[in-house]
């Protein structure tokens, strides 16, 4: 079959990748989807098992970082766009092992930005979707919102390694013409998410009744998006934003971590049957995350008044939705969580708790 379109996503079998291709390949069937991903602790196929049978869905398993890889998809395919989404994302593993993130997020990125400045002769139809988040701007007191003007200021490893592949990804826009967009993003939530951020680790500790580490005083804020939300805005700013352009994307939905935490031990409750409140008991404060930033929250105006996107889920409804996942895909839990999980978690909250 010919496809209208050939588009490359990267890190299409981690947690938002997955959903994004979801989305393409059902909305979409003209387009022919590539999914790029190396298949690391974060990426699971199990993710897109009801649609990777779908006629216009190929995946590649493979090392953005690999130039010789990069380019023989780019010649495989003759790609019209590309949203890259592959990264190492959580901030914890980047306290620990920097390299691996900059290795990824700034190599691997600047690797695909090469591949696609050779491959693409010519720049017409084109589109560099770069998918980033909200913590290239550092972190935020009591009031205010991030907007696409606030000065980078990023504090962690993780976020630090983001920032330096969003200016690259504008530098290529403004000294080589590469049609470049990119959108930086609040945290999202849903299904898919490997449990050792917040929201899935804390549901499946529950379900355990093992310790929830609360880091520092637990008033952190964060602005909570659910993810097939972030999707439908990947979808609109692949085709509907301007080149050159970046975007911000938030939930509109800011919870101090200790009170979600709090709605997420009464929702765990009355899901699973037990004792109002007996949840709840499990919250530790351990040590705090170094470089902890206190609020992010961002200003979506830009989104919603020249693209048209607002999120369609406030955050109650959406935890509950959260928490049912995942406690009904027992199977996808005990997948991601065997092996070598137990050991590296245990390891890592080791000098917390
Ligand atoms: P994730 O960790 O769940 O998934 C990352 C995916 O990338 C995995 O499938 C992994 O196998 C793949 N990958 C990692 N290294 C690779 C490499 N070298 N080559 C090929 N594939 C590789 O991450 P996520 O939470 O889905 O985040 C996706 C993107 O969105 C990231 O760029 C992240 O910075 C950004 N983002 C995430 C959030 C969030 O709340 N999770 C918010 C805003 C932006
Ligand atoms: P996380 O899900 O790691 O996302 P991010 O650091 O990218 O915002 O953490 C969300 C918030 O929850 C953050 O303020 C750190 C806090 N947190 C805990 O208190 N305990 C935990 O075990 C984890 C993983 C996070």
């Amino acid at each position: 079959m010919a496809f209208e379109k050939n588009i490359l996503v990267t890190g299409g079998a981690g947690f938002i990748g997955s959903h994004v291709i979801r989305l393409l390949i059902n909305k979409y069937p003209t387009y022919r989807i590539v999914n790029l991903d190396l298949l690391t602790y974060a990426g699971n196929l199990e993710n897109l098992s009801d649609i990777d049978s779908a006629e216009n869905y190929t995946f590649e398993k493979g090392d953005i970082v690999d130039t010789d890889f990069v380019n023989s998809l780019f010649e495989k395919y003759d790609f019209d766009g590309v949203i890259h989404l592959a990264a190492e994302s959580h901030v914890d593993r980047s306290i620990e092992d920097p390299m691996s993130f900059i290795k990824t997020n700034i190599l691997g990125t600047v690797n695909l930005l090469n591949a696609a400045r050779s491959n693409w002769k010519d720049f017409t139809g084109k589109r560099f979707y770069h998918v980033s988040t909200d913590e290239v701007y550092g972190s935020l007191g009591e009031t205010g919102f991030f907007t696409e003007e606030t000065p980078y200021d990023p504090r962690s490893p993780y976020s630090s390694s983001k920032a330096s592949s969003d200016h690259i990804v504008r530098a290529y826009y403004h000294t080589y013409g590469l049609p470049i967009v990119i959108s930086n993003c609040s945290n999202n939530y849903g299904p898919n998410q490997f449990p050792e951020k917040l929201l899935p680790l804390f549901i499946n500790n529950i379900k355990h009744e093992k310790s929830l580490p609360v880091y520092g005083d637990g008033k952190y804020t964060r602005d909570w998006l659910w993810v097939m939300d972030h999707a439908t805005a990947i979808d609109v700013i692949y085709h509907d934003g301007k080149n050159g352009e970046t975007y911000n994307i938030g939930g509109n939905n800011e919870w101090q971590n200790i009170d979600l935490i709090h709605v997420l031990c009464e929702i765990v409750d009355d899901e699973l049957g037990r004792e109002k409140g007996s949840s709840k008991k499990l919250i530790h404060f351990v040590k705090d995350r170094p470089g902890h930033d206190k609020r992010y929250a961002i200003d979506a105006t830009k989104i919603k008044n020249e693209l048209g996107w607002e999120p369609s889920i406030q955050s109650e409804e959406g935890l509950r939705l959260t928490v049912q996942w995942y406690l009904k895909n027992t199977a996808w839990m005990e997948n991601v969580t065997s092996g070598n999980y137990q050991k590296y978690y245990d390891k890592m909250y080791a000098d917390r708790v």
